[in-house]
């Protein structure tokens, strides 16, 4: 008896058992694992209410304190779904899921449509601030539990370490403190032994940047490269042409790139409503040579006017947009090559770009995060900032005991590549860190009785000397904190992301994860959510 698929598929609709095969990369190209078959990516964006992208984005106006989990509400998923499939799409591209929901039902959903997920790691209110940026144990914790969250879905093709975080020349050195998300993440995948899945970056389109950028991630050790490179392009606006877009320099600028390429954002609105005439050009003999396809910016109609759909309640209406998408879909056959006909020349990782007025990010990355080696610091400590202390304390207080020079193990320079060992601490233990510094200095001078102050902001603690690791882990920082600490620590089993070893724990955090501070510039802590904002394309 044959048993056809499509009917088996139809019996067990509604118990849902369907699974899909995993997407794997070779060099520059996405594959099914299984038969070998190149994959194209058809995506769409897929979030509420985050209507921070698009060409004209502004990541300040979206709301930085809530997002919705487009993965948790598997009512919204079975609303959506047949719209997405609709439009022939095999991807969404979400960009803040909540670690601690439940994502079964739509991952399930998904997973029967053959539609595949790309996440971001970051949320509105924890990620890598462009003017402020740090790599730290609390992000460390959120990136690692996005992954955790994700990792058991086959239709996970990876995840973006970052969004847009350096935009222009001002912010590059920014690009480090990815890079070093991109090198804890890929360690983290293989030291919890998950499918291989891609880390990879999305960045905009600044001409002044876009060639450094892609390859500073690229360039150097795979273990910190990225696996796959996201480009955000709104260069095509009405009818537009391969040339006059851009998209013909774009392609030849990746023509050796050795990880995958496509958009992970696409479609200029400045001629409304969209005909979408580059998904031919995107998915026609040329561009999939190099690309790998693009996603759709987005779903949901918000302010920004990028919408394919709008929503209300359990309601979907299709915007003319979503006609024109359609039908340039409908009519787009990319066929690519084989896994096993593949024989790809473009190999090898690209040059870092030096380091110079046009480029501030080092090749030397910043530290791992690593939690015991904050707890092991803290409780070495004499003077430590009182729990107490306000975030806007915490800022004055920065200000004033860098003041003193004694900041240089908790400070972190990506252009000098020079890192303090406890750069990537949460606030309160660098200030600690700073404060202690300050009064050991001040006791070998004789004036230790009053040092430990700062206002009433600190006070001495009872200590005893380090032993074991902690012993191990302080002496490699060093007692200004200036060393390099080897232990990598996923591979030592140990896991940074908190428990009971974090610092957190230990002592209580009063800034909230969303305040950033310039450190000792007070003032500089705006923040940006980094996770939208497509700057102005100059091309
Ligand atoms: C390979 O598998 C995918 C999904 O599992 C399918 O869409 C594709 O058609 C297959 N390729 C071939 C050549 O059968
Ligand atoms: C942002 O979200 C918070 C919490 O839900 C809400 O109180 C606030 O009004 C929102 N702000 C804007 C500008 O939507
Ligand atoms: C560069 O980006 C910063 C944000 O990091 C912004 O304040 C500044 O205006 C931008 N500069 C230019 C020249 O676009
Ligand atoms: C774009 O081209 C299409 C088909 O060639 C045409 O129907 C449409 O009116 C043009 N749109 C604009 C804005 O020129
Ligand atoms: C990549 O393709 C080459 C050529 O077909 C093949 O030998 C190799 O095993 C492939 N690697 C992966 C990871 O699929
Ligand atoms: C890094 O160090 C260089 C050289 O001392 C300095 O010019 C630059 O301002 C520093 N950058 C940061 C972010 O502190």
């Amino acid at each position: 008896m044959k048993f056809s698929v499509l009917a088996g598929a139809a019996l067990l609709a509604g118990t849902a058992l369907a699974d899909v095969d995993p997407i794997v990369i070779n060099t520059s190209k996405f594959f099914y694992k299984t038969n070998g078959t190149e994959f194209f990516i058809r995506g769409v964006a897929y979030q509420q209410d985050y209507s921070g992208g698009g060409a004209n984005g502004d990541s300040s106006s979206s709301n930085s304190s809530t997002y919705v989990d487009p993965l948790a509400d598997s009512a919204s998923c079975q609303r959506d779904i047949p719209y997405l499939v609709a439009l022939r799409t095999n991807t969404i591209r979400v960009y803040a899921i909540d670690p601690t929901k439940n994502h079964d039902q739509c991952m399930q959903m998904l997973a029967d449509a053959g539609i595949y997920v790309i996440s971001d790691l970051s949320s509105p209110s924890q990620s890598i601030i462009r003017d402020d940026p740090q790599w730290n144990i609390a992000l460390y914790q959120r990136y690692t539990a996005v992954i955790d969250a994700l990792a058991k879905y086959n239709n996970v093709i990876g995840f973006f370490a970052g969004n847009e975080v350096s935009n222009n020349l001002t912010n590059t050195d920014a690009s480090a403190f990815v890079k070093a998300a991109v090198r804890d993440m890929k360690a983290y995948i293989k030291a919890k032994n998950y499918r291989t899945m891609g880390v990879g970056y999305a960045t905009n389109d600044d001409s002044d940047i876009r060639v450094n950028m892609a390859n500073y991630f690229n360039c150097g050790s795979r273990d910190s490269s990225i696996d796959f490179w996201g480009y955000n392009v709104y260069s095509w606006c009405g009818n537009s042409s391969y040339q006059k877009s851009g998209y013909e320099a774009r392609t030849q600028e990746f023509q050796s790139y050795s990880v995958p390429v496509f958009f992970a954002e696409y479609g200029c609105n400045t001629v409304r409503p969209r005909q979408f005439s580059e998904v031919a050009a995107l998915f026609g003999d040329t561009m999939t040579k190099v690309w790998s396809g693009g996603v759709v910016y987005m779903y949901f109609e918000e302010a920004n006017n990028y919408g394919l759909v709008s929503v209300s309640g359990n309601s979907v209406s299709k915007l003319p947009d979503y006609s024109y998408l359609s039908q340039e879909m409908a009519s787009v056959t990319a066929t690519g090559v084989s896994n096993s006909a593949y024989h790809p020349s473009n190999t090898a990782a690209q040059s870092c770009p030096t380091v110079d007025s046009k480029w501030a990010a080092s090749e030397k990355l910043p530290p791992s995060p690593n939690a015991q080696l904050c707890s092991c610091m803290v409780s070495s400590l004499t003077c430590v900032v009182q729990a107490s202390v306000s975030s806007k304390q915490l800022a004055q207080l920065f200000n004033q005991v860098c003041g003193y020079g004694v900041c240089n193990g908790i400070t972190a320079n990506a252009t000098t590549g020079v890192y303090g060992a406890y750069s990537m601490c949460a606030d309160m233990d660098k200030l600690s860190f700073a404060m202690d510094q300050y009064f050991q200095a001040q006791i070998a001078k004789g004036n230790g009785a009053s040092a430990c102050d700062f206002g009433g902001s600190a006070s001495t603690q009872a200590t005893s000397s380090p032993s074991g690791t902690c012993s191990v882990l302080l002496g490699q920082a060093g007692s200004q904190g200036t060393g390099s600490v080897a232990a990598n620590p996923t591979a030592t089993g140990s896991s940074p992301s908190g428990g009971s070893s974090s610092s957190a724990a230990a002592r209580p955090v009063a800034a909230p994860s969303s305040v950033h501070f310039g450190m000792w510039q007070v003032g500089a802590y705006v923040v940006t959510a980094a996770i939208a904002g497509v700057g102005m394309i100059i091309l």
